[in-house]
């Protein structure tokens, strides 16, 4: 059966996941690989998240097994929202959704925002896993390698008749502060 006949356009516009790849060499022994963002193993809590994980199964087992709302845990949304509430942000626990760590977050942005042959400006060098879902929906991705560059940047591709639908950065630029960033431009 050749299944490559049946791919749909978004499975043939794929490409190589440059992190799969990054993490491949990282199983080779000895070697400590700075390439793919991979921490040290004796870092991980693994103490901590068992007593979390017991105390989770003993208190809360059943409802947490259960199926339940794709924006994820009531109480858990509300403690963030109290949370982020006390650092200023005007939130309640509707304006937040749990996800599968921050790249399924910058996926489902992309979803939502993006629409093929949009223009997303990154900062330059970006975040691979970022690209992977821009690529992967179809934008046009333009580098910014400086920050104060970008309205330039942003002037050009209006001249072209287009309008960025959003900027990513990632910490290598001075201004995102260490965390990931998407700014709606459009
Ligand atoms: C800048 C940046 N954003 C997002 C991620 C993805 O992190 P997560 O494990 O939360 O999906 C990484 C992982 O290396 C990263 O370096």
């Amino acid at each position: 059966m050749f299944y490559d006949k049946l791919y749909s356009e978004n499975a043939l516009n794929m490409r190589k996941s440059p992190i799969r790849e990054l993490l491949r060499t990282a199983d080779i022994n000895k070697l400590i690989s700075f390439a793919g963002g991979y921490p040290n193993p004796a870092t991980f809590p693994i103490e901590d998240l068992k007593d979390i994980m017991r105390d989770v199964m003993d208190n809360e087992g059943t409802s947490v097994l259960q199926y339940a709302a794709s924006e994820g845990n009531i109480k858990l949304r509300k403690i963030l929202a109290e949370r982020y509430t006390k650092e200023g942000l005007d939130i309640t626990y509707e304006n937040i959704i749990i996800t599968t760590s921050s790249q399924q977050a910058i996926d489902l942005t992309t979803k939502v925002l993006i629409n093929p042959g949009d223009i997303v400006l990154c900062g330059l060098p970006s975040y691979l896993g970022a690209l992977q879902s821009f690529w992967s929906y179809q934008a046009d991705i333009v580098g910014v390698r400086d920050f104060s560059d970008m309205e330039k940047v942003i002037k050009d591709v209006i001249a072209k008749g287009k309008k960025p639908k959003f900027i990513y950065t990632v910490p290598d630029f001075p201004e995102s502060v260490g965390r990931d960033i998407i700014i709606k431009t459009a």
